[in-house]
């Protein structure tokens, strides 16, 4: 079995975290979104991954090569030299996409849930129709692909980022393809929400499975947060054993072996924390740093009595003593805050010292 996933540009929406590292290697919970994705593929039974990339990036394949060694996955990477879309990468790989007469799975590299590959592909078998895309139900639906379907999940209408309200099932990211689809697809850049979904939908060709469980694009920084808090809840669910316990620990929270948490703490609910981070002691009988609902990246530092809540600490920072962040602040790799600042809604390019408060949202270059 195959899969094509749609790593596509430059992300972005993510920086400044996608400044120092292409978005399928920014760690969602400790661990790359990519990997998720391809662990979850490799659980259903896939045996060769296409990624389509419209640039080039050495690094990221050796890196990406080396972690998927011990899962024992064919990784093939398809490069574009002009972005070709969310459709076009799928004509540029097709010498690939049709090695067998199996339908193959194609995913939008940006987004986290339950992935539900087996029965996808059940469902899929079931109808015998050209595709299938997984839905979900969103409560704001514009930002998306909008599907409206019979009771036979038969779709009806795909309409791309509707601007009145039609329905708010909407396209997960998440399709299985029969190679036929090719066939709808030329060499050039199109959009498959645009220029293929909607004819096959017409063809009545077209199926929607419906998903269980959580759902999120984690493609820019609120949302990131949000599905963290999701996948979260959804691992206390599955496999709590993962989850973080002491008396430090509130709630869900995800700790890397390395991490080391001084006294007096209070990290969660809605943490996660990467491999070398320290969080430095307080005093005695004293409330020392209190981290909320944020993502604290390898190898950071947190000194004594910050307060951090709805964060992403990039890779490598250094946020002070008595600091309080909030409202989305995202550093950049490598950030230090000084003592005593107050962040609100920031974005903090790379490298930067913070020596002065924020207390509105901003970009700081
Ligand atoms: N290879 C390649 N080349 N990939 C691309 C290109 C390209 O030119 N352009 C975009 N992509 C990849 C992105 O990296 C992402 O993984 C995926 O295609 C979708 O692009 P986004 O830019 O993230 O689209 P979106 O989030 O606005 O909307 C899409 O996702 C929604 C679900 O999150 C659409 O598929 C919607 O219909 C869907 O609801
Ligand atoms: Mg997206």
């Amino acid at each position: 079995k195959r899969a094509l996933i749609l790593v596509g540009g430059y992300g972005t929406r993510l920086r400044p975290l996608t400044l120092s590292v292409p978005k399928p290697l920014v760690e969602f919970a400790n661990k790359p979104i990519l990997m998720h994705q391809i662990e979850a593929l490799v659980k259903g039974g896939v045996t060769e991954v296409i990624l389509a990339v419209s640039y080039r990036a050495d690094h990221m394949e050796k890196e990406l090569t080396e972690q998927v060694k011990k899962l024992g996955v064919n990784l093939i990477f398809s490069h574009e030299t002009e972005p070709l879309g969310t459709a076009g990468p799928l004509a540029l790989a097709k010498e690939h996409l049709i090695k067998s007469t199996d339908p193959f799975f194609v995913l939008n590299s940006d987004i986290i849930c339950d992935f539900p590959f087996s029965e996808l592909a059940k469902f899929h078998a079931s109808h015998g129709k050209e595709g299938t895309i997984v839905v979900t139900r969103v409560e704001e639906p514009s930002k998306y692909g909008v599907v409206v379907y019979d009771k036979n999940n038969c779709i009806q209408s795909f309409v791309e980022k509707p601007q009145e309200f039609i329905s708010n099932k909407i396209n997960a990211g998440l399709y299985i393809l029969n190679p036929s689809v090719l066939s709808r697809i030329e060499l050039r850049p199109t959009s498959i929400e645009k220029e293929v979904f909607p004819y096959m939908a017409q063809d009545q060709q077209l199926y929607a499975f419906e998903l269980q469980g959580f759902w999120m694009d984690v493609g820019q920084p609120k949302d990131f947060l949000t599905g963290m808090c999701l996948y979260l809840k959804h691992v206390r669910s599955t496999d709590p054993e993962m989850l973080a316990k002491g008396p430090n620990i509130v709630g869900n929270v995800l700790l890397d072996p390395t991490v080391k948490i001084g006294e007096n703490c209070q990290i969660g609910p809605n943490v996660t924390i990467g491999p070398g981070v320290i969080i430095e002691d307080g005093k005695k009988n004293q409330k020392s740093v209190r981290i909320k609902r944020s993502t604290i990246l390898k190898d950071a530092t947190i000194k004594s009595n910050s307060w951090l809540e709805s964060c992403i600490v990039g890779w490598r920072c250094c946020v002070g003593k008595w600091v309080r962040m909030e409202g989305t602040t995202v550093l950049g790799e490598d950030v230090i805050v000084k003592d005593e600042m107050y962040i609100n809604g920031g974005q903090v390019l790379p490298h930067k010292s913070i020596a002065s408060s924020v207390p509105e949202p901003q970009i700081i270059m």
